[in-house]
């Protein structure tokens, strides 16, 4: 979906599919509403007081043709009080606005708000809000379902604000960062019977196929085994379906510029394996590779952005199931660092696999790296579904991480990484346990990557809160495309 920035002095006249008006509470009109209400002859002015909108955040009305203006609908989007609005507040605004326009099969909508103004923020980043929350309401998921919903769309929304420089890049990178989470959104949904390891290895090749500045290879189990990558073969032991290490590498600048790193776990069904998940919502471990579709969707994003930066990013691919052959609690692997592990729990995989992971991507001499994984359902008691957890070796890394969220609207939280932690993981058997017993096992789980990072600036992100809903609303949410493509661009300086 584009986002066109324009500054517009006569609203009614406009050709336009829907203009989309804010209204505020105890039945005020913005002055945009008020010079459309003028131009109508009182027709919205008129719903207001009968009470069909209220003008909260969010609360939309329908208005189809009205006489005397051109368009041909007019969606009425409360706003709030008609004060500088929360970002939350308008990020609510939008996605309702214009989730409405894209569930009308509108292809084009004009969103009337220069007069909004967001706290904090100025025009260029509500450009940006706009694209993304534009490039959400259209996602729809159709893979398997017989009679698929219609295809969105909502192709081309105008903002009303001034046009400049910066607004438009903003919108270009906005609408970037939705493409990029419509990818790992669908990754993500898709069920695990198709979206296998060899399924993800098809896509980013045919990612890789589609733009000359990227280039993927895929590492076979034989080549893992070659390596010594026996902490992520122990994972896929009990499978039929071949594990794949994916390597993409993006590049946007001199050779001799190191690259940026991303390590996605891509457990593409997660059944604890020996140590067996019980069964209740168990089908949501689908999502576990939700971290490598994440890294699929970022690549996306920087890719059609061409930014100016090199980027590579491995992905740790493998299904953990349980079988004859499958890994046992109680057995030694030893990684590809030399490192031996005492797999106490079959069920802590995400680890085995990144840690070996964590080794390869060392080769490229990385100036960063940083993993993404729905590693622990701790992470989710402690966080809920609102921020990620967010860890790292080096604060000033896990700061710049922070501020992308928070810029771009997709939160982390800085957890602790203390020594203190590092000797819950302890074992008798073995240099280190895969897990950490029953306190902090999200901050453990990250003790246990950062033993593999010592030598790199490294972060890692604990997605397991936010990388889909559950419940009736069940479905991936592209998390952190944001923050990871915000991040890059802060670094490319665009
Ligand atoms: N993929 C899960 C983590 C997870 C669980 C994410 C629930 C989202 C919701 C991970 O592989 C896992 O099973 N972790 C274990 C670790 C434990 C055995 C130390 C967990 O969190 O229970
Ligand atoms: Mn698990
Ligand atoms: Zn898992």
């Amino acid at each position: 979906m584009d986002v066109i920035v324009k500054a517009i002095t006569e609203p009614e006249s406009l050709r336009s599919q829907c203009l989309i008006t804010p209204v505020f509470t105890d039945g005020k009109l913005s002055k945009v509403a008020r010079r459309l209400n003028k131009a109508s002859g009182g027709v919205i002015q008129a719903m207001v007081k009968r009470g069909d909108i209220s003008g909260k955040v969010a609360d939309t009305l329908l208005l189809p043709a009205i006489s005397g203006v051109k368009a041909e609908r007019i969606l009425l989007l409360g706003c709030g009080e008609g004060k500088k609005l929360a970002e939350a507040d308008f990020r609510k605004l939008l996605t309702a606005g214009l989730k409405v326009a894209s569930d009308s099969k509108l292809k084009d909508a004009c969103l009337l708000i220069d007069e909004l103004s967001v706290q904090g923020r100025d025009n260029a980043w509500a450009a940006g809000q706009v694209a993304i929350a534009g490039g959400s309401a259209n996602y729809r998921y159709s893979e398997t379902v017989s009679k698929p919903k219609p295809a969105a769309t909502l192709k081309r929304v105008t903002v009303t604000s001034k046009a400049d420089k910066q607004t438009k890049a903003s919108a270009n990178q906005g609408k970037a960062i939705a493409t990029g989470m419509n990818v790992a959104k669908e990754l993500g949904n898709l069920p695990g019977n198709i979206c296998t390891p060899s399924y993800l290895a098809k896509q980013a090749k045919a990612l890789g196929r589609k733009h000359k500045s990227l280039s993927v290879s895929v590492l076979e189990e034989k080549k893992m085994r070659e390596l010594g990558m026996g902490s992520l073969l122990s994972v896929t032991a009990g499978t039929d379906q071949p594990a794949k290490l994916i390597v993409m590498e993006y590049k946007g600048a001199a050779k001799s510029q190191k690259p940026h790193a991303l390590v996605g776990k891509g457990i593409t069904f997660d059944s604890g394996g020996i140590s067996l998940k019980p069964g209740a919502a168990m089908d949501e471990m689908k999502y576990d590779m939700c971290g490598a579709a994440s890294v699929m969707g970022t690549m996306t994003a920087i890719t059609e952005l061409k930014l100016p930066i090199n980027v590579v990013a491995v992905i740790a691919a493998a299904e953990n199931l349980p079988a004859g052959n499958a890994t046992k609690p109680g057995d030694v692997v030893t990684s590809m660092s030399g490192q031996t592990i005492e797999v106490l729990n079959t069920d802590a995989e995400g680890r085995l696999v990144l840690c070996d992971a964590l080794t390869y991507v060392e080769k490229f001499k990385p100036q960063s790296v940083i993993d993404i994984a729905t590693l622990t359902g701790a992470c989710v008691v402690a966080l809920g579904k609102h921020a990620s957890g967010l860890y790292s070796n080096e604060d000033d890394f896990a700061e710049e991480l922070l501020d992308a969220g928070k810029q771009i609207g997709d939160k982390a939280w800085h957890m602790p990484l203390w020594d203190e932690y590092q000797s819950q993981l302890n074992s008798n058997f073995a240099d280190i346990a895969n897990i950490g017993g029953p306190g902090g096992g999200s901050i453990t789980a990250a003790c246990f990557l950062s033993r593999f990072a010592k030598n790199m600036r490294w972060a890692h992100m604990d997605i397991a809160g936010t990388a889909w809903n559950s419940g009736g609303n069940k479905g991936a949410t592209g998390r952190p495309v944001g923050l990871l493509t915000q991040y890059l661009i802060n670094k490319s300086g665009k």
